[in-house]
């Protein structure tokens, strides 16, 4: 299936499949893969992609885009709480951030549970009460995107070239980064948290699918190969997750002058510490991770291990990877580095 990319979408088949669904319960709907680039995406992805890729974005539209498990939510509050709340006094900003500030792609990880209705549904409905017409077959995360007022703040983990051409030329873009070995394990927790991706396999193997470039969103490496270069448009503002726990201040008066939002040290000082993670952690149920969601997720994956705000840490994968795992990341990071010029904190 050709898309207006330009991308070639193959369904994955026979035993690729059968394998990937072993370990990965949730994605019982399949994936398919794209040409070029090598994107692997979650199958209703091709239902939805052309609609994302024509969307048609406005000045005054932030994009977040990431890679998953980069720390895009914080962004997403950070960028959402300076441009909609600088106060902290918005009547609406415990709503969860994703209704706030619309996940664009995420109608395709909504229908990956489908099948089993109850679990798709429950983000629907959030979506519906804030637009009680919104038509599942259209994806109504788009539709959200489409109807908040601006200025709007917008999610997504999808790449540049899965965005409308002109899209930096438009709107300003924030792209997160992280350091691959805190990424994997945040994934890797992701993963197994939410049932409507059902990872049930080892540590061990979720760092091959990685490095093998068979987790949804991925291939990591060209994600970042297509922002890194942009990084100096005057649209664009690339930021390290490992820069924003070291000093959170620095990075927000980078983004105060970025946005323009003219805010005073005092309002950034208390919206560093309105974001950051032991806070965040705290407004978790509502604003990230409300009762209404709580059906996506496994609860003895959140009992044991943590909801969404997990670890919040930079280098925490330290002592949590042996050395033949993090040699085996090293020598992937070497090898798709060499041109590249990006160098991660905390990498080793
Ligand atoms: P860990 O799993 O390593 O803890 P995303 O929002 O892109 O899914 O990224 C999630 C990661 O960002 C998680 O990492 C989460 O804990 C971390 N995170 C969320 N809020 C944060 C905050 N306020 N400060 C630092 N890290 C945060």
């Amino acid at each position: 299936m050709r898309l207006a990319s330009g991308h070639v979408a193959v369904q994955l088949n026979g035993e690729e499949l059968a394998e990937i669904q072993k370990d990965f319960e949730g994605f019982r709907k399949g994936l398919v893969r794209l040409t070029p680039g090598g994107w692997l995406l979650p199958a209703p992805y091709t239902k939805f992609a052309d609609k994302i890729y024509n969307t048609k974005f406005r000045e005054t539209d932030v994009v977040i885009m990431t890679y998953p498990k980069c720390g895009t939510t914080w962004t997403q509050e950070v960028v959402w709480t300076m441009r909609n709340n600088p106060n902290l006094d918005h009547p609406k900003a415990r709503a969860p951030v994703n209704v706030r500030s619309p996940f664009i792609d995420s109608d395709m990880l909504m229908e990956t549970g489908k099948g089993d209705q109850d679990q798709a549904s429950p983000l629907e409905k959030m979506i519906q009460q804030v637009l009680p017409n919104a038509d599942p077959n259209e994806g109504i995360a788009l539709q959200l995107t489409a109807n908040i007022p601006d200025p709007r703040t917008i999610k997504t983990h999808l790449p540049f070239s899965l965005m409308t051409p002109d899209l930096l030329d438009t709107a300003k873009v924030i792209y997160v980064a992280r350091n691959p070995k805190d990424v994997v394990l945040s994934f890797l927790h992701h993963s197994r948290l939410i049932k409507a991706i059902g990872y049930i396999g080892s540590l061990e193997q979720y760092i091959n699918y990685f490095v093998k470039d068979d987790l949804i969103y991925g291939p990591y490496w060209e994600h970042l190969r297509e922002a890194w270069p942009r990084r100096d448009h005057p649209n664009m503002h690339f930021v390290f997750y490992e820069d924003m726990k070291a000093d959170p201040m620095a990075e927000l008066r980078k983004l105060n002058q970025f946005l323009g939002t003219d805010l005073t040290e005092e309002q950034l000082e208390k919206i560093a510490h309105y974001t950051s993670f032991g806070e965040m952690k705290k407004r978790e149920e509502e604003t990230v991770l409300p009762k209404e969601m709580e059906l996506l997720f496994k609860q003895e994956v959140k009992k044991k291990d943590g909801g969404l705000c997990r670890k919040g840490e930079a280098g925490g994968w330290k002592g949590r990877l042996n050395d033949m795992q993090e040699a085996k990341i090293d020598i992937w990071t070497k090898k798709n580095t060499l041109n590249l010029g990006i160098k991660f904190k905390y990498s080793s």
